[in-house]
């Protein structure tokens, strides 16, 4: 049941940011990195796969595990809740869409500019010279989790090609913080959907936008109790909350 003040929040609403984490993308199979069990944290050591360090100490380890995460994505496909979230940008002036993932799947639903604060899977560039290949990869060949693969040289310099995303000890990349920021700070309402806001910066953005006066709209099966008036829990997965939220609110 979606509270009707959360409805006519959503319908009055000139800027609405969401802001995804791994959540959003959990219902088309790709796991998090918090979940108890399931999530990649729990089972593979973030030092070892995802620092610069890593990268020049085992290339092949890293390259082959992030290989083996882009074949997943290419495989799944964007669920409800991707669907839900480019079907809501058509009924309101205007959205902002702010994703910590490394994913796709939310250009896949339709959705536009998104903003990546974490990078992707599917922009390697070089580890040498930065730069970015002149074609795109070709869909990795079945590796499995584990699996080392040499990582394929630049063509400019020829130093080894790494994944495009953020890993830790590195600065997001500033556009993309810079534009979160400033929607956040800009928007009445934002939906926070399936993040465990535990990463900063990136975790700023829902602060950011409580601090200048948003509904905040948070969906996690998980998630806490709110802590004010204009601050809501809808307690399901996103493949469900998301597309009830849209229907209650704009019909269709
Ligand atoms: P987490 O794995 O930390 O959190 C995922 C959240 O999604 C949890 O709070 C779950 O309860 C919730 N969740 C699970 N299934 C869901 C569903 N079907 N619908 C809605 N919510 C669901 O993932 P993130 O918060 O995205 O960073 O993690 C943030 C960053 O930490 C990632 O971007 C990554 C990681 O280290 C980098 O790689 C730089």
């Amino acid at each position: 049941m979606i509270p009707s003040s959360l409805l006519r929040a959503l319908r009055s609403a000139r800027h609405v940011v969401v802001f995804t984490g791994a959540g959003v993308s959990a219902e088309s199979g790709i796991p998090t990195f918090r979940d108890a069990l399931t999530g990649l944290w729990e089972r593979f050591d973030p030092g070892e796969l995802a620092t610069a360090d890593a990268f020049r100490r085992d290339p092949a380890l890293v390259w082959g595990w992030y290989e083996w995460r882009r074949m997943k994505v290419l495989q799944a496909r964007p669920n409800p809740a991707h669907m839900a979230i480019a079907e809501l940008a058509g009924h309101v002036p205007q959205l902002t869409l702010i994703t910590q993932n490394v994913d796709d799947l939310h250009e896949r639903a339709g959705s536009r500019e998104v903003i990546h604060l974490h990078g992707s899977l599917h922009r390697p560039r070089c580890f040498a010279c930065a730069r970015e290949p002149a074609e795109p990869l070709p869909a990795p060949d079945e590796p499995e989790a584990g699996r080392r693969l040499e990582p394929p040289r630049c063509h400019h310099c020829g130093g080894r090609l790494r994944p495009g995303v953020v890993w830790f000890g590195e600065s997001l990349p500033s556009d993309a913080l810079r534009a979160a920021f400033a929607a956040a700070q800009a928007c009445d309402l934002l939906l926070s959907v399936g993040t465990s806001g535990v990463v900063y910066p990136a975790a700023e953005v829902p602060h950011l936008a409580r601090a200048a006066g948003a509904t905040l709209v948070h969906v996690n099966p998980q998630g806490e109790a709110p802590q004010s008036a204009h601050e809501h829990l809808l307690a399901l997965p996103a493949g469900q909350a998301l597309p009830q939220l849209v229907r209650e609110a704009f019909g269709g």
